[in-house]
């Protein structure tokens, strides 16, 4: 018999018997029990208190895509022999594994990510907050005052909970945002101005404007301008 959490105040004892419809595991040194087919970060937000998982591109209401990293746990999955690191909102959880949550090299990693996100969006306040959290007191460089992590969660809940495509992540590097088809500075009548792009943005990065469609986050360069640059004249902008 073990002893099994299957909430953070449940616990049950059972036969180690295989159980095709429950996943049992094992999160910083406590035995649980989870319904099969989650991930681990969906079966521990179920568990509050277990576990110490950061997350800010995860939406349960939208598939997850991996884009923060902040989710980041160790797991092994050979009796705790070897550990890596893996997405917890992208990986699932399994029989028999072993999930660190908090360790020092985790706390590490996700310190240097946060770092890069305050460079990015010094004034955002869930950043803020987690820089304090994990000591991170002023970044070691800037990246400009954006207020957009470019999760994407704003793109893909418009695609997969309204089935519009009404914005999307346009360009690469430094030149990615969430744009309006053709640099357009408002949206038009692709966008029906249900909100949901702006309920689910982890930063506050798009607001209702009064025309009763999203303003699209604040960017360094006008869309219009980046539109009309070459490619030349855009990496020439980037060094200013
Ligand atoms: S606007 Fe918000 S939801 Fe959209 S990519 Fe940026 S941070 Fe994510
Ligand atoms: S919440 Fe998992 S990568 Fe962002």
């Amino acid at each position: 018999m073990t002893k099994y959490w299957i909430s953070s105040e449940t616990s049950v004892e059972i036969n180690d018997a295989p159980d095709v419809n429950a996943v049992h595991f094992n999160v910083d040194d406590k035995n649980i029990m989870v319904s099969a087919g989650q991930t681990i970060y969906e079966a521990l937000q179920r568990m509050p208190g277990i576990g110490e998982i950061p997350a800010l591109c995860y939406n349960p209401a939208i598939r997850p895509y991996g884009a923060c990293r902040l989710c980041t746990v160790e797991v092994s999955e050979d009796r705790g022999k070897s550990f890596r690191f893996v997405a917890s909102c992208l990986y699932p959880a399994k029989e028999g594994q072993i999930v660190k949550t908090n360790t020092e090299k985790i706390r590490k990693l996700r310190k240097g990510i946060i770092e890069l996100l305050l460079a990015r969006c010094p004034d955002v306040r869930v950043i803020q907050e987690l820089a304090k959290e994990y000591g991170v007191e002023k970044p070691r460089f800037s990246l400009g005052g954006h207020d957009c992590i470019l999760c994407g969660l704003c793109v893909r809940a418009c695609q997969e909970i309204i089935g519009k495509s009404a914005i999307s992540l346009v360009n690469r590097g430094i030149y990615k945002e969430v744009a309006a088809p053709f640099y357009a500075y408002e949206l038009g009548e692709e966008c029906i101005g249900c909100g949901d792009c702006s309920y689910v943005c982890p930063t506050g990065a798009i607001i209702m404007g009064s025309n009763g469609k999203p303003v699209l986050p604040r960017v360094k360069i006008p869309y219009a301008e980046v539109g009309a640059m070459t490619s030349k004249e855009k990496l020439s902008t980037s060094q200013k």
